[in-house]
């Protein structure tokens, strides 16, 4: 596992864009595996101004999203369709046809559920999975305990994470209380990893995963197995790194 520390939030965005535009340079057709939430806006920001400069080519990128609420009408502004669209999709300039969020009002979750296991597999798999992480250490939205084995599948938010993710809704009543998430499995598949945390809130969970012992109790831990993974974070989330 690589760490790269970096001195602020912006850095952190720009350390891991330029990352995520490496692996997408060396690929025909690169597939991006794409996170929703505050965390990787800065890589969103720099890997535009990379496209508007010239830098990085998207036009033949495909992408697939990590998770989605379920029961939340697609057109809801935050559900994760729609935030993927307006903070990604359309800034990055990627054909939407192109761009998989799974579906969260699929009358069989299941079923849409293997299904975009299988259409991950059938772009060829994801070249580059971009992460932020839980206060709690999951990632996607595989809350603690949940299997390293997992695919895709339907999960039950935690009450710290619908806490967490109150700040989106009016109140708590109004956030989901299940998804539907691309497992820890799947995103093990992925051929490089690149993790964001900016401030304090993630500096335990940071840690956790970076040098705690690998457990189910710290999802993302799991990335230690992994052959590829970067994490990037500003000082304030590697303060409690040894
Ligand atoms: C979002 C996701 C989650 C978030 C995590 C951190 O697609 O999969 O794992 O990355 O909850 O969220 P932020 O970045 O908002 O602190």
């Amino acid at each position: 596992m690589e760490v790269i520390i970096c001195p602020d939030a912006d850095e952190v965005g720009r350390v891991a864009a330029a990352k995520v535009g490496q692996v997408c340079a060396a690929a025909s057709r690169p597939v991006l595996g794409l996170a929703t939430g505050s965390s990787p806006l800065a890589i969103y920001r720099h890997l535009q101004l990379m496209v508007g400069e010239g830098r990085l080519d998207l036009g033949r990128a495909s992408a697939f999203a990590l998770d989605e609420y379920v029961g939340l009408d697609p057109a809801h502004p935050e559900s994760y369709r729609s935030v993927i669209h307006r903070t990604v999709t359309e800034p990055l300039g990627l054909d939407p046809d192109r761009v998989h969020v799974p579906d969260g009002s699929a009358e069989d979750l299941e079923q849409a559920a293997a299904g975009y296991d299988r259409a991950i597999a059938e772009a060829g798999g994801v070249d580059v999975q971009i992460l932020g992480i839980g206060s709690n250490g999951h990632i996607g939205f595989n809350e603690p305990t949940s299997s390293f084995a997992s695919r895709t599948r339907i999960k039950t938010l935690t009450q710290r994470t619908r806490l967490d993710n109150q700040r989106f809704f009016d109140s708590l009543e109004d956030v989901p209380t299940h998804c539907l998430t691309q497992g820890l499995g799947t995103i093990m598949d992925a051929r490089h990893v690149v993790l964001v945390a900016q401030g304090e809130a993630k500096a335990q969970a940071v840690a956790a995963t970076v040098e705690g012992p690998v457990t189910a109790l710290v999802p993302a831990s799991v990335l230690q197995f992994h052959q590829r993974a970067t994490v990037v974070v500003d000082e304030l989330a590697a303060s409690r790194l040894q």
